[in-house]
């Protein structure tokens, strides 16, 4: 945990979290960093009392102390989104102080009741409303919905243009001392890229189009600073984040990066071998490529490397006259992230009868995912040599397609 400056009378207090599955759903390899704000005018205001596990209330208030801030003396806690990891810290701070003002957007204000019961003492602010802090402070709030609940709003400092944007424009990756884009290198910041497209994938990625209109509002406002709820602050190039997400959601659509995902699952090693030869024309194609086994990888990780890819090659054995169950609920789970328009290509396995092909279709279909496969191959038992050689013909013209695609 951390309590940092980020600019004048402006603070980070950031927690990190990890041993836990994100939403209860999605694991997080490198943690996440849960981060509230202060912002001290003639009166002090905190951004997103982050909350929602255990220990955390705690470590915020050794932040506060660390920086001499008496919680009693915070009169505006404002909340930009209801998600508890953002909200959660008002059962806290209520037992301290009874006499403090919720800032949120209407929404927010209905879900404060069913939360934590909380019904009094709100400030609804929507698009260009602004509160006063003092010294210089107004702040301004814009409705960003969807990004990532109906609810969310964005809060601009409008004195150091310091963007307070909670989910949008965040990561995973624990946070260190040295929190800022200014203090970290090129390496270090290459990894947060890497997290926030793993956190868009999981945890924004359904909302691509909300998050399109969100970067065109916050566009007009002059950022010198952007301050996520999660992951690190952006003040040297704000824009660069920016640009990252406006990427991250046109992935949505497609075509995204010069890069293929393969997805497999095998039960006894047939579809296995043939996996692995069509990996080995993947590397002599010299293309990007990602490899995840499942069940054994998490969803998590297959998304966030589905996100960034143009092609696709599912391969799976049937399995009771459908497809490997495991894949089967990982491509569903694609559909409801919204992966559209992807070019793909399957093969697999089966013994007395086909079926993967149907609950595919289904899936896809049903999900209105707009995939673009290439004929399908599948073998009896193991594949034969002119099985294989199938098999590479069909990969090297995903291959073809995809960098054409690309461009
Ligand atoms: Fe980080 Fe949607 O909460």
């Amino acid at each position: 945990m951390h309590a940092t400056k980020v600019t004048d009378d402006i603070y980070q207090l950031s927690v990190n979290v990890d041993n836990i599955l994100f939403e209860g759903l999605w694991e997080i390899p490198n943690g996440v960093a849960l981060n509230s704000y202060i912002i001290k005018g003639e009166k002090t205001a905190i951004v997103d009392g982050v909350c929602g596990w255990e220990g955390v209330p705690g470590q915020l208030y050794e932040l506060l102390d660390k920086l001499e801030i008496d919680p009693k003396s915070i009169e505006y806690l404002i909340i930009n989104h209801m998600e508890p990891d953002h909200s959660g810290w008002i059962e806290d701070f209520k037992q301290i102080k009874s006499d403090f003002k919720v800032v949120c957007s209407r929404k927010s204000a209905e879900l404060l009741e069913h939360f934590y019961g909380h019904t009094s003492n709100i400030l609804i602010m929507g698009d260009n409303d602004t509160l006063d802090l003092g010294n210089g402070h107004v702040l301004s709030f814009y409705e960003i919905p969807n990004v990532h609940w109906p609810d969310t709003m964005v809060t601009f400092d409008n004195l150091t243009g310091t963007l307070f944007t909670c989910d949008a424009f965040g990561s995973f990756g624990k946070a260190e001392e040295a929190n800022y884009d200014d203090m970290l290198s090129e390496d270090k910041l290459a990894f947060y890229e890497k997290e926030a497209v793993r956190y868009y994938s999981n945890i924004v990625a359904a909302f691509s189009g909300p998050v399109k209109k969100a970067i065109e509002k916050c566009a007009k406002l002059p950022i010198k600073i952007v301050a996520p709820g999660h992951g690190i602050v952006w003040r040297k190039d704000p824009g660069r984040i920016i640009e990252n997400y406006s990427k991250y959601a046109s992935y949505q659509k497609g075509p995204a990066r010069e890069e293929i995902t393969v997805i497999w699952g095998s039960m006894y090693g047939m579809t296995e071998k043939a996996v692995k030869h069509a990996v080995k024309i993947l590397e002599e194609e010299g293309i990007e490529h990602h490899v995840h086994r499942v069940p054994e990888t998490s969803w998590g990780t297959v998304l966030a490397s589905v996100w960034t890819s143009t092609g696709v090659i599912l391969a799976m054995p049937t399995y009771e006259y459908k497809m490997f169950p495991p894949a089967a609920a990982i491509l569903d789970e694609m559909g409801k992230k919204k992966v559209q328009n992807r070019i793909a290509f399957r093969m697999g396995s089966y013994g007395w009868s086909g079926g993967a092909q149907k609950e595919l279709d289904e899936i896809t279909a049903r999900n209105k995912m707009n995939w673009s496969f290439l004929e399908p191959v599948e073998f009896r038992g193991n594949a034969s040599d002119e099985e294989l050689k199938l098999i590479e013909e069909r990969v090297r013209e995903l291959v073809r397609a995809v960098r054409s695609s690309v461009k």
